[in-house]
């Protein structure tokens, strides 16, 4: 041949191999504003296979149809040696939120991120506890790329030769504007698989865009009430006797307390565990718990599932575990049925039967020093990597399946998790314990379709101790983690009363919290979410050229495009602004609308950044205009399923105040098959100028735990 003729061989070899690779995706409408593509030949198990969940069609379809959101031409897809390479496109003045549970960044345009479940290790490279494979944009879609392998992105970092929007070369010599990381248009995602399902999630807002995210997983858990009480985990060895003072000494000093955590100690070996009570700490289980219900307070016992010889159901399980093990324990395979029955009979019989509120999976995450590595094999036929990035969803959903056959909802804690596992009552935590992480953590965890805990356990100084205490009561899971330290609400002196006074307000506002839950779990809105989420803060539009860095001329405009990681939403109305350890003054960000002080209902702005100096008692908190807060007397225990409860209605600001206050049994599954009630609550001025308010009448055969009611306008 020629030379000619070979040089154009080799050209059209690569053409013809380019042009096999790409992949044409067929998108289907799976649901309104819910595409799916199917790329190559995705693998049978998956992310959503794992969690085993099925959409909320009614609640999706009632959010309203949409467009497809991005453009499908600049979505690419290239299956190249058993790899799927995946490009979405990316504009100039586009954000990126989500790819998981990171605790330093909100905003994750130009990030790299391996997507991997594991202990969070301080950096967000993508391992941390839950690392789903999810983002939103700025521009009103989301992407989901379901696949339980480890992900490769490129959120925005990298600039091919055929970029559609090439950034110009620039002298390095001479140009002062020299940058090291040149505008990229894309985000990419490369899949170890030949093969792989995507999602693509409609706003018209990023709001919207979670809320079908949220819904697709089934919606978010609906917790019992008194989950959203204060929490005690004790210390590991603690017996019987000192669980039972512990709980008497809330009570005597006046501190509320729903459920105690059981550490490690409970069990007879641990870790690995043998998921039996000690004997000598525990005599007599049975009559334990029945002891500690009557003193209205529920137990959580910590977990690893790693199972001890010294089990019980060691032999039985031993078959369904996996090749490798942790801590010395086999690894159930909890893909197959045997290994959950082994496992969760054990369970139900020994402690849930008792009376055993719910469990503390730890341990299910990393690091990879601790964990079964990528070359562990399980009989289930699942990979190690596929095994790793779904165990804490598998723990999750089978768990929760536990307690709904006996008709008891759980509230508990988990340290992994992934897309998928919206709808399973379970909140992470981890050893990190950096105060001002643990508030991006529960920014991102609202991107994440997961719930966050910045749980406090102990402090070096008292003020330390208020700061955490202020932003865990304004959480998911409001829980002292004493395991090691045996620390009390109380044991901080010189701040006791300032502590016992937040977890009586927890208290007070559980029929807030309790309705943002049901919100989340009929709407899929995050009870706990960014700023940027708000719609005052809607960012289409802007662009980084149109920003007038100058704070005082263009606040809002400065606001909208920085990182905020240090304030975040809490239910419908509430803007919380935390405060750190030796930090006496702050920034706070307002959406725009008339925002007001919390605690005195004074007017504190409007789209505009304020410097606040609030004080140590205090964690500071901003009320939207028209907002309605109900509030409960400060009760020491939830109320429990039937218990009427009174309620004050708080409303805030100038506008007319709406709200719709949720209402069911608090404990069963019985709001599964439509018992429960939304209760239209409404507050204006009368012909006198007074604020009063009006609340609909209960639905007939309807759950109604409401007593009397009273209203309050906060403010001048
Ligand atoms: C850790 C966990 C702690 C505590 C401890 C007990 O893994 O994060 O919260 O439970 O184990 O050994």
């Amino acid at each position: 041949m020629c030379k000619k003729k070979v040089t154009l061989f080799f050209f059209a070899a690569i053409l013809i191999n380019q042009y096999c690779n790409a992949q044409q995706l067929i998108w289907t409408e799976v649901l309104p504003g819910i595409w799916k593509g199917i790329a190559g030949k995705p693998e049978a198990y998956n992310l959503l296979k794992a969690a085993g969940v099925l959409p909320d069609k009614a609640a999706i379809a009632s959010i309203g149809k949409a467009v497809f959101p991005l453009d499908k031409i600049g979505i690419s897809v290239k299956i190249i040696e058993g790899k799927t390479y995946l490009r979405f496109p990316l504009d100039k003045e586009e954000q990126l939120y989500g790819f998981g549970l990171n605790f330093q960044t909100v905003q994750q345009r130009g990030r790299i991120m391996e997507l991997h479940v594991d202990h969070y290790g301080g950096t967000d490279n993508g391992r941390t506890h839950s690392p789903t494979p999810f983002y939103v944009s700025s521009k009103g879609y989301g992407i989901f790329i379901n696949s339980a392998r480890y992900l490769q992105v490129y959120a925005g970092t990298a600039v091919r030769k055929g970029s559609r929007d090439r950034p110009a070369e620039q002298d390095r010599n001479t140009d002062k504007n020299w940058n090291s990381q040149p505008y990229s248009d894309a985000v990419e995602i490369l899949v170890p698989a030949a093969g792989v399902e995507i999602y693509v999630f409609a706003g018209p807002g990023m709001m919207d865009v979670v809320r079908r995210f949220n819904l697709y997983n089934g919606g978010g858990c609906l917790p019992p009430r008194w989950g959203l009480g204060f929490s005690q985990r004790v210390k590991s060895l603690y017996n019987e006797d000192e669980v039972k003072k512990e709980a008497d000494d809330f009570e005597q000093r006046g501190y509320p307390l729903d459920f105690i955590g059981l550490e490690p100690g409970w069990q007879s070996k641990s870790y690995p565990g043998s998921f039996e009570w000690d004997k000598s700490r525990f005599p007599h289980p049975e009559k334990f718990v029945e002891e500690m219900l009557q003193k209205n307070i529920r137990l959580n016992l910590w977990i690893n599932p790693y199972v001890s010889t010294h089990a019980p159901f060691y032999k039985n399980i031993l078959p369904y575990t996996g090749s490798h093990t942790v801590w010395n324990g086999v690894v159930p395979d909890f893909t197959m049925p045997q290994a959950r029955k082994y496992f969760f009979d054990q369970l139900k019989s020994n402690q849930i039967k008792f009376g055993v509120s719910g469990y503390k999976i730890d341990e299910v995450d990393g690091f990879d020093f601790w964990l079964w590595p990528d070359v562990a094999t399980f009989p289930g036929g699942l990979s190690a990597v596929q095994m790793r990035q779904t165990y804490g969803v598998l723990l999750q959903r089978y768990s929760t399946e536990v307690f709904r056959g006996q008709n008891k909802r759980t509230f508990g804690l988990v340290r992994a998790s992934n897309a998928g596992a919206v709808s399973f009552p379970y909140v992470i935590y981890n050893d990190y314990y950096k105060h001002e992480d643990f508030i991006t953590a529960l920014i991102n965890s609202g991107y994440s379709g997961v719930l966050w805990t910045p749980e406090v356990r102990a402090s070096t100084t008292s003020e330390e101790w208020l700061r955490r205490m202020q932003t865990v009561v304004f959480s998911p899971m409001a829980m002292i983690n004493a395991w090691a330290s045996g620390t009390e609400p109380w044991s901080y002196a010189d701040v006791a009363p300032q502590v016992k006074e937040l977890a009586l307000l927890r208290m007070q506002m559980i029929p807030y919290w309790y309705t943002a839950f049901a919100k989340y779990h009929f709407e899929g809105i995050p009870p706990f979410r960014a700023i940027n989420l708000e719609e005052g803060f809607n960012q289409q539009g802007i662009s980084k050229d149109s920003i007038n860095t100058n704070l005082q001329e263009n606040p809002y405009l400065v606001a909208t495009m920085k990182e905020i990681k240090d304030q975040y939403m809490a239910g419908e109305y509430l803007l919380v602004a935390p405060m750190f350890t030796g930090v006496k003054t702050r920034e706070v960000v307002l959406p725009k609308g008339n925002w007001y002080d919390f605690y005195t209902g004074e007017y504190a702005g409007n789209g505009q950044i304020i410097t606040i100096t609030p004080g140590l008692d205090k964690i500071p908190v901003f009320v939207k205009d028209g907002a309605i807060i109900p509030m409960q007397p400060p009760l020491l225990h939830a109320a429990k399923a039937g218990e009427k409860i009174a309620i004050e209605f708080r409303h805030y600001g100038e506008k007319v105040g709406s709200f719709k206050l949720y209402d069911d049994d608090g404990e069963t599954f019985n709001y599964e098959k439509g018992d429960y009630c939304w209760r239209s609550v409404s507050m204006k001025k009368n012909n006198k100028g007074e604020w009063a308010g009006t609340i609909s009448i209960p639905e007939k055969n309807k759950p109604n735990t409401i007593g009397n009611i009273s209203w309050k306008h906060i403010g001048p």
